[in-house]
């Protein structure tokens, strides 16, 4: 089977720039019509995209279409996988369709049952000698002891926590104001960059996952791929033990995607629980619903389901192969290296929640972050590296800005008004800067108050504040907005100001973006299509930018 198809193209699209890049080059490659026909390509694509994003899924329809205009033969329908809703159900049900007509295609007899089959085998190494265990590491062994610029995705910057304050005055949340040294990292930022962060998980949640598969945390193991031509050999770095694996390499918190529920069936011993997450891991109707209550709706992660379904014991080292990677957490620089060039602030609000079966789901980074204090002479360190962004202030300081960030959105601004009050300090003239900040209550959640207001004495900053629950009815940054819509026309329109917006995606920055679709319309006398236009314009000026999280 697999090598009937091996000539054909499989490709899985997801739009990412560098995945972008390496598409373009396939398909340059395949310029012309006697080329494909010359290496009888046959393809079939499958787009992995989010609907939150205006391209859609942009370059697999792309590939799809231009294998076609080139004369390659396509294999089956395109299918397109929307992040937003279930990605993976999407797939589920494009492959099952699939695999009958690639089969019937290529001649070959289906296999019926679908036979799960594991891509890692496991080693025990109980006699590898210590020093080529990994600890933690994210590629070189040892890089956490002896730390060696350049540091980057590979290769973090153990960076030592100076500040980890409340913003929070009130109201039973928290969010941290952290400062981060990278004195003598040669690591540099600009204000509008994020430090990212890797997180470890909570120690405790590592034992009880031990304890429900029944393992021994401290055996050293390896997982080697079974596939000997692939590249990846083993899914995170090994030799390691268990204790490791489930600390610093795996999601054990996230909510488990449907192939991970299927695994878990075939280790359940009551046949009515193997049922339960078969029946949640197929694409019925019912089982989708159920997945939806059982999983997502009540946040269960890969500890709650083992909790909850007693008789599924599964190997400890099966469920490494099935969970994630653990990823960096990213969070929007809050500072200017003009005025502080060696330091990295960050605002982040810890996630913590009550699930409908009662327990207390925590976030994985932020609880880290929150815990880790700096006390006396001792430091405490994080592994960090900074990735550069486009969310750039203009270059011209003379030029007006428009900031919308409520909550942690404001982290970006804060940086950006650092920066304007440090330039106005060395006598250069700065364009107006307009900021809508907005929170819960002026009480609890107005984070950097007496900082904000500092700098409106100063002159440095116009500050419009919307607290959404001072009164009756909820005042967000967007009704501030339609409140000013002459204002936010002369500074773009008439002023060719430029307009930031930085916090929630779902909601928030979509709301926001229409409200100003609604002011160009009326202020600027355009059609609502023409406003969208003026939009897309700006954003290809870089007048206007967003810096946006779900
Ligand atoms: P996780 O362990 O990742 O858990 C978060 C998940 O928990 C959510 O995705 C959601 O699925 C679930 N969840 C959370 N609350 C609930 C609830 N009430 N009910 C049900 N499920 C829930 N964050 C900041 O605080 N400040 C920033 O400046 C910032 N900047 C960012 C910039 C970028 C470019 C990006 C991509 C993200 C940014 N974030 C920022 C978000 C940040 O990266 C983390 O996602 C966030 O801190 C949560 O991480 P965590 O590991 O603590 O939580
Ligand atoms: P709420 O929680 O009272 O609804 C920061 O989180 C602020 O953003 C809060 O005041 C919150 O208000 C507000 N907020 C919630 N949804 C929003 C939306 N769609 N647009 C703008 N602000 C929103």
């Amino acid at each position: 089977m697999q090598s009937s198809i091996a000539t054909s193209a499989h490709l899985f699209v997801r739009f990412r720039q560098q995945k972008l890049l390496n598409l373009l080059s396939i398909l340059n490659s395949l310029r012309n019509r006697t080329a494909v026909a010359k290496r009888k390509i046959e393809w079939k694509v499958f787009g992995l995209g989010n609907k939150t994003y205006e391209h859609y899924n942009k370059v697999a329809i792309y590939v799809d279409k231009r294998l076609e205009e080139l004369g390659a033969n396509r294999v089956f329908e395109l299918g397109l996988g929307d992040d937003d809703a279930n990605i993976e159900d999407d797939f589920i049900t494009w492959k099952d369709r699939f695999w009958p007509a690639v089969c019937d295609h290529f001649g070959i007899e289906g296999g019926g049952e679908e036979v799960l089959i594991r891509q890692y085998r496991l080693l025990e190494q109980p006699d590898v000698q210590p020093d080529r265990i990994y600890t933690g590491e994210i590629a070189r062994l040892h890089s956490i002891q002896n730390q060696r610029p350049p540091f980057d995705a590979k290769n973090p910057f153990l960076a030592p926590i100076k500040v980890n304050r409340e913003l929070h005055k009130g109201g039973g949340r928290s969010c941290m104001h952290i400062e981060l040294s990278i004195e003598g990292s040669k690591m540099r930022y600009d204000a509008g960059d994020h430090v990212a962060m890797f997180p470890v998980n909570d120690k405790s949640l590592v034992e009880k996952l031990g304890q429900l598969c029944n393992a021994d945390l401290d055996t050293v193991f390896s997982l080697i791929n079974t596939d000997t031509d692939s590249s990846k050999k083993h899914p995170f770095p090994c030799p390691t033990t268990y204790r490791t694996a489930l600390t610093h390499y795996l999601e054990i918190t996230a909510i488990p995607r449907t192939h991970i529920l299927k695994e878990l069936a075939e280790y359940c011993t009551d046949e009515k629980e193997k049922e339960l997450l078969r029946s949640m891991a197929s694409i019925s109707p019912e089982g989708k619903e159920k997945y939806q209550s059982w999983i997502q709706d009540a946040c269960r992660n890969i500890v709650h389901i083992l909790e909850d379904i007693k008789s599924c014991r599964p190997p400890i080292d099966h469920v490494c192969e099935l969970l994630p990677r653990l990823q960096p957490r990213y969070y929007s620089i809050s500072s200017s290296a003009k005025l502080h060039p060696t330091d990295v602030h960050v605002t982040a609000v810890l996630v913590e929640y009550k699930t409908p079966t009662g327990r207390i789901n925590k976030g994985v980074a932020t609880t880290y972050l929150k815990n880790k204090q700096p006390q006396g002479s001792e430091e405490v360190k994080v592994p960090v590296f900074i990735r550069k962004s486009q969310f750039r202030l203009p270059t011209k300081p003379e030029t007006p800005i428009i900031m919308v960030g409520p909550g942690t959105g404001l982290a970006p601004f804060r940086g950006f008004i650092q920066e304007r009050q440090f330039l106005r300090d060395e006598g250069k003239t700065v364009g107006e800067s307009i900021l809508y900040f907005g929170c819960r209550k002026r009480s609890e959640d107005y984070i950097y108050e007496s900082e904000l207001e500092e700098w409106v004495k100063k002159g440095t900053l116009n500050l419009k504040a919307a607290f959404s629950r001072d009164q009756g009815k909820k005042v967000y940054v967007q009704h501030l907005l339609e409140q000013d819509a002459d204002l936010i026309w002369n500074v773009i329109g008439e002023n060719k100001g430029h307009f930031y917006i930085c916090g929630d995606a779902k909601n928030m920055a979509v709301d926001v973006r229409n409200i100003l679709v609604k002011i160009l319309s009326t202020k600027g006398n355009m059609s609502e299509a023409d406003a969208v236009q003026y939009i897309k314009k700006m954003e290809a000026q870089k007048r206007y930018s967003a810096d946006v999280w779900s």
